[in-house]
């Protein structure tokens, strides 16, 4: 029987671990600029916390999600997103008592219950953010800009910023009716799914990827024509900051989010280097979704990164060193190998990566394993050098070899 990861879902292993360290220690650094705050959130929550925030018709709460009973016949769901958990915490411990804004960041992975393709998972992981209580712009203003840095200081470029506002709930309804109006002389040649989606949800039938829907959404109304007064001011607020700010964007009218709860601004990071599935991080604001938790009406926003899109970007344009050894420590007999865990214990004191021999091997298979690992430095203990309380050391990036009294081994790394 030949074991393998589940469909969709995969090991994440050195040396791309690497990268993925990378990505989350830069995001970490810019959070902490920013005064965003870890959370961490539990993977599984309460079905109906998912379906009241994502949506009853979207794609993920109808066909998505990973749904079952526990022991006890309650309705659990992993989680396919962070910011449903979010918010109920913010809501479960009152945060909205504390100063505004509260600023939150958390990792890991989410669950969708989709088609695997390239860039697409079952498990995926994600680094998310959500700011809660300011209604203005410039909050807006300020968690972009903060993504554009984390995605910059990552190493990508070249990326494409596409924004666009989707109203509330005072001008949303106006530019349904309009779709409903637009979409209505051509329903039998939508998709089945956006004939569904015409009656449930027709903002989704902008999003969808089917030829013949893109075809027929040519020429639809766009809902930045259908803003009220207050929606309109916030996002030309916005996007006179963000050109303040030098940031450069695409206005998207057809950008409009596969969950509910947005409100006004929506945003996506794309890239031209990875097919269809190119979108490598997403947000926007969900004013009404707090309430709707049962807290005080709060303003939020937030975005979530995708992990493994952002590894495999970065992985093509800009790859990331993997960590190696410092010191490979070679040893010929008992007494030597016992020796060389003993230097190998005194140098991880100082930080180093060690490798000891773990026995047997010739001294040639050594020093291959040393070079295979990439180690910057081979030291070989045989019988002679423990008699003199000394190493030898080859150096196997630069080249070089001499020797080095046990006691100054430390001072030795550091010099060179
Ligand atoms: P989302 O657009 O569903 O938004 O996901 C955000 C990002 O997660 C996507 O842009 C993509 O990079 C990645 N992603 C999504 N699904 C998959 C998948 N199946 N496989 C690989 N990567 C995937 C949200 O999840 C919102 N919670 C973002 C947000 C936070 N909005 C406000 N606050």
């Amino acid at each position: 029987m030949k074991y393998s990861a589940p469909k969709g879902m995969q090991d994440i292993l050195p040396p791309d671990i690497y990268l993925w360290q990378h990505i989350e220690s830069t995001a970490r650094s810019l959070f902490f600029r920013y005064g965003f705050q870890e959370i961490k959130i539990p993977i599984i929550e309460s079905t109906d916390i998912f379906v009241r925030s994502i949506g009853a018709a979207t794609d993920i709460v109808e066909k998505e999600m990973y749904t079952f009973q526990d022991k006890a016949g309650r309705s659990i769901t992993l989680r396919p997103e962070g910011t449903a958990s979010a918010v109920r915490g913010y809501v479960e411990h009152s945060l909205y008592n504390l100063p505004s804004p509260q600023k939150f960041f958390y990792s890991g992975p989410m669950f969708r219950y989709e088609r695997p393709q390239k860039g697409r998972f079952r498990q995926f992981y994600q680094i998310g953010v959500e700011a809660f209580g300011v209604s203005q712009p410039s909050l807006d203003a300020e968690v972009i800009v903060m993504l554009k840095n984390i995605l910059e200081s990552i190493g990508l470029r070249d990326l494409g910023f596409e924004i666009n506002s989707i109203g509330d709930e005072q001008c949303r309804p106006n530019y349904k009716r309009a779709l409903v109006d637009f979409f209505g002389k051509n329903l039998n040649e939508l998709c089945p799914d956006c004939r569904r989606r015409y009656a449930t949800n027709p903002l989704r039938i902008l999003d969808c990827k089917v030829e013949q829907c893109i075809g027929l959404r040519q020429g639809a109304p766009a809902v930045t024509d259908y803003l009220c007064g207050e929606c309109r001011e916030h996002f030309d607020e916005l996007l006179s900051m963000l050109q303040s700010m030098n940031i450069r964007y695409t206005l998207n009218p057809n950008l409009v989010r596969g969950l509910d709860y947005y409100t006004r601004t929506a945003f996506e990071v794309t890239s031209g280097h990875l097919g269809a599935q190119k979108a490598v991080a997403a947000g926007g604001r969900y004013d009404k979704l707090v309430k709707e938790f049962g807290g005080p009406p709060t303003p939020a926003l937030g975005f979530a990164i995708g992990m493994e899109r952002i590894a495999a970007l970065l992985k093509e344009i800009a790859p990331v060193d993997s960590p190696a050894p410092r010191v490979f420590i070679a040893t010929l007999g008992k007494e030597a190998e016992i020796e060389g865990f003993k230097i190998a214990e005194d140098l991880r004191t100082i930080g180093l990566w060690v490798e000891p021999n773990y026995g047997g091997a010739s001294l040639k298979s050594q020093l291959r394993k040393a070079d295979r690992l990439g180690a910057e430095f081979a030291f070989i203990i045989g019988e002679n050098e423990l008699k003199v309380g000394k190493i030898q050391w080859k150096n196997l990036k630069k080249g070089g070899q001499g020797e080095v009294e046990i006691n100054d081994l430390a001072p030795f790394l550091r010099g060179v």
